[in-house]
């Protein structure tokens, strides 16, 4: 996973934002035209808006590009009560909550309240998403099965949400979580889950084992 994480400054914030993770999905520039100015050099000037509105504006950041430490505050993000995973169609699935990425062994790649998990296959910043889904011509829906997610009982609210790469193959996910599609609509769950990211699958955003017919890599 790259990182190139630039940073902003006033006098009550310190603004990061990770060139690598920002797949320009503009609810920055959308919320904060005055802060967030892609035509400008810094494109981020922090004093431009109240703390509030910023630090608001930044927690809508889907990719976790953006995130914010207070100078003069204890203040943090906070994780939804919930954690939502979000199709997005044609594009990669959006997670907020309190996401923990590990690998096989256990090893902790990356905790964040914020990313956006690559399902074409194709990003070169695997897991996360880089908007190769473009180049790439990715199509999908954001149906789903939610007869899939009635399997085990739901076992509560929020809390952690493991998710496990695996080699060549699918992220599993372990916690309670509700999956939302607009083609489907919104299921509440806590079903240990195989998600789709190589791009193949015929049950998407669920794996299905295409990714071993494909020869689908990553680390
Ligand atoms: S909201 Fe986040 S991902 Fe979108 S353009 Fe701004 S920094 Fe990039
Ligand atoms: S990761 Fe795509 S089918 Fe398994």
């Amino acid at each position: 996973m790259k990182e190139t994480i630039l940073t902003y400054h006033d006098d009550e914030i310190k603004v990061t934002w990770d060139k690598e993770r920002c797949i320009h999905a503009a609810e920055c520039v959308r919320g904060l035209p005055k802060v967030f100015d892609t035509d400008r050099k810094p494109w981020i000037k922090p004093e431009m808006a109240s703390t509030d509105a910023l630090t608001k504006t930044i927690e809508k950041c889907p990719s976790g590009a953006l995130h914010y430490e207070l100078k003069k505050s204890d203040r943090s993000e906070k994780p939804p009560e919930q954690n939502v995973i979000t199709i997005d169609e044609d594009g990669p699935l959006y997670i907020y909550g309190e996401v923990v990425i590990k690998d096989l062994n256990g090893e902790i790649i990356l905790e964040d309240k914020r990313v956006a998990m690559c399902r074409c296959g194709k990003s070169k910043n695997k897991p996360l998403c880089d908007n190769s889904h473009i180049d790439e011509g990715f199509t999908a829906d954001t149906s789903f099965n939610p007869e899939r997610l009635r399997t085990e009982p739901v076992k509560g609210k929020g809390g952690k949400l493991s998710i496990t790469l695996y080699k060549d193959a699918p992220f599993l996910v372990e916690g309670n979580y509700d999956l939302i599609g607009s083609d489907t609509g919104r299921e509440t769950c806590s079903k240990k889950m195989s998600f789709c990211r190589c791009g193949a699958s015929q049950t998407k955003p669920f794996c299905d084992g295409t990714h071993k017919k494909i020869g689908f890599v990553s680390d």
